[in-house]
């Protein structure tokens, strides 16, 4: 069996509800796995949440209910909400699950017995909101830390750490010999100012189960449970585990049971992370992975973080955006459209309903709606649904489309992607007004030029669909139900212009994206 294209997105706390910017992390990977399997790759999609630790026990506390409860019943809402995004994950990890548990437990007793923890006691500052430990560096210029850590308190407590401080330079000539390894290229280089600045502190791993005992107990001492972010992290190699990973599994000297089961998933090949765990997933995942004598994910692709009308996005001053509610009222493609074409993978997106209902009516009812539509609507009215014979004329702009969709796809470019299938959608109304095939259909010994245009602008659609099907998964459907064409063009090698054959009959033209007033 060849290694899958494996890609992660990050696992959602689940002490809330989702919201825009869980949802965005979520199509973005998902658009990505659609588009390596439209490429011909076999992908393997994981996403989950991650269950324990601090913010979980204290949410599930406020509701009066115990943290097991509290994240069962949660984990149905998000379950139900990757289903609602038509993300097509091959698996959905929650962290207490017990193939899991099983894995963080037999790995944290293998990195024991190498000796790559000790324990100490540690005085100091710790943030309960953050649950992270905190020293007189991250002190702001007033000697203040920072609101984000929420109340910070004086702690001292035993502890076992993790060695980090050995591998500070390895990992920055493995970042430096390894440019693709964090993109954007400005978040690879603020990782490599991070590290060439500060000295690495060894990563605490536990924390006493007598304070917080929402978490997996530490094989080696029961008094303890396993830091979130350990926890949280091997979820992408458990998960392999758990499918029969014989590279995984090699880290636990195990052997896989039937051989046959295997699935080659490790190394990933992305890790798609918002910027603010960018340091989880530089600095401390891959030291970890090479502790465990595991290769590193081939990259960390990290986006920008959602605002809404320039603000941050909190619950508790209610800017938010509900997708769930988006989704209901101007459908799913809408919404993932918008997200994608709004923002690119990197940089920090501020989302607008007016500029949510611009881009509607602009790119979608007038652009691409419109386009299929009026298309259709002429093929039925003036050649009765029956598609003439080939014709080139747009042809190589669909292929330029194509080309260009496929090549910006390889390098997970979606926006890129997205512009230029919408220079096609643009070509092919100009073409539509230029043409103008209702003048043409009222002269007889226009018939043949009727013919062709009818043709170019019917595979057009077609070409379109297919290149869309990554991003908008239902439009790409309905337009081949429209073409009469079967099923959903999921291989992007059907893009090749020419497809729809001569005196193929297409079905009843439906609007895609019915117009709304602003
Ligand atoms: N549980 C950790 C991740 C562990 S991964 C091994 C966590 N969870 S989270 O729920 O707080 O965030 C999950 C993802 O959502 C992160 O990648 C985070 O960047 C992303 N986002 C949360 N709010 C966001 C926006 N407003 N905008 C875009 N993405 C944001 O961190």
């Amino acid at each position: 069996m060849n290694k899958r294209f494996y890609i992660t997105t990050a696992i959602d706390y689940v002490n809330g509800q989702p919201h825009l910017g869980h949802a965005y992390e979520k199509i973005v990977a998902d658009v990505i796995a659609r588009s390596r399997r439209s490429l011909g790759q076999e992908v393997f999609f994981l996403t989950g949440l991650d269950e324990h630790g601090q913010k979980v026990q204290q949410a599930a506390v406020a509701e009066g209910k115990t943290p097991q409860a509290y994240c069962d019943e949660l984990a149905a809402d998000w379950r139900a909400f990757a289903k609602r995004l038509e993300l097509t994950n091959e698996d959905f990890v929650r962290t207490t699950e017990p193939r899991h548990k099983q894995f963080v437990q037999a790995i944290l007793s293998k990195l024991h017995e190498a000796g790559q923890f000790y324990q100490e006691t540690y005085k100091g500052f710790y943030s309960t909101k953050e649950e992270t430990f905190l020293t007189d560096k991250d002190r702001l210029p007033d000697g203040t830390f920072d609101p984000a850590y929420g109340e910070v308190i004086e702690l001292e407590e035993s502890n076992y750490w993790f060695k980090l401080r050995n591998h500070q330079q390895w990992l920055i000539d493995y970042i430096e010999a390894n440019p693709s390894f964090i993109a954007p290229d400005y978040r690879r280089n603020e990782v490599l100012g991070f590290l060439k600045n500060n000295t690495l502190e060894d990563l605490c791993i536990s924390r006493p189960a007598a304070r917080l005992n929402w978490g997996i107990p530490l094989p080696f001492d029961k008094d303890f449970v396993t830091y979130v972010w350990f926890d949280a992290l091997v979820s992408y190699i458990s998960i392999p585990a758990a499918h029969g990973d014989a590279t995984v599994l090699s880290a636990l000297n195990s052997q896989t049971q039937d051989a046959s089961s295997e699935t080659q998933l490790w190394p990933a090949d992305i890790h798609v992370v918002g910027k603010d765990i960018l340091k989880f997933h530089a600095v401390f995942w891959p030291i970890m992975l090479k502790a465990m004598g595991l290769l590193l994910p081939k990259q960390v692709l990290v986006h920008g973080w959602w605002q809404k009308d320039g603000a941050k996005i909190s619950k508790s001053t209610g800017n938010i955006i509900d997708p769930i509610a988006v989704i209901n009222e101007w459908g799913l493609d809408a919404f993932r459209f918008y997200v994608l074409r709004e923002l690119d993978i990197g940089p920090d997106g501020n989302w607008t309903d007016s500029g949510f209902k611009s881009r509607y009516n602009a790119e979608l009812a007038n652009g691409l709606g419109n386009l299929v539509n009026r298309s259709l609507s002429m093929l039925k009215r003036y050649r009765n649904s029956v598609v003439p014979a080939k014709h080139d004329e747009l042809a190589a702009d669909a292929a330029k489309a194509a080309d260009e969709t496929r090549a910006l796809l390889k390098q997970n470019q979606l926006q890129a992607a997205l512009q230029s299938i919408w220079g096609l959608v643009t070509r092919a109304n100009q073409y539509v007004d230029q043409t103008k095939p209702f003048s043409l259909a009222k002269d007889p010994a226009q018939a043949q030029r009727l013919d062709e245009v009818l043709y170019n602008l019917a595979e057009t659609c077609r070409v379109l669909a297919v290149l869309l099907r990554p991003f908008l998964p239902g439009t790409a459907t309905r337009i081949y139900a429209q073409l009469g064409l079967p099923g959903a063009p999921d291989k992007l090698d059907v893009a090749t212009w020419g497809g729809l054959p001569a005196g193929h009959k297409i079905n009843e033209p439906i609007p895609l994206f019915p117009r709304k007033d602003a």
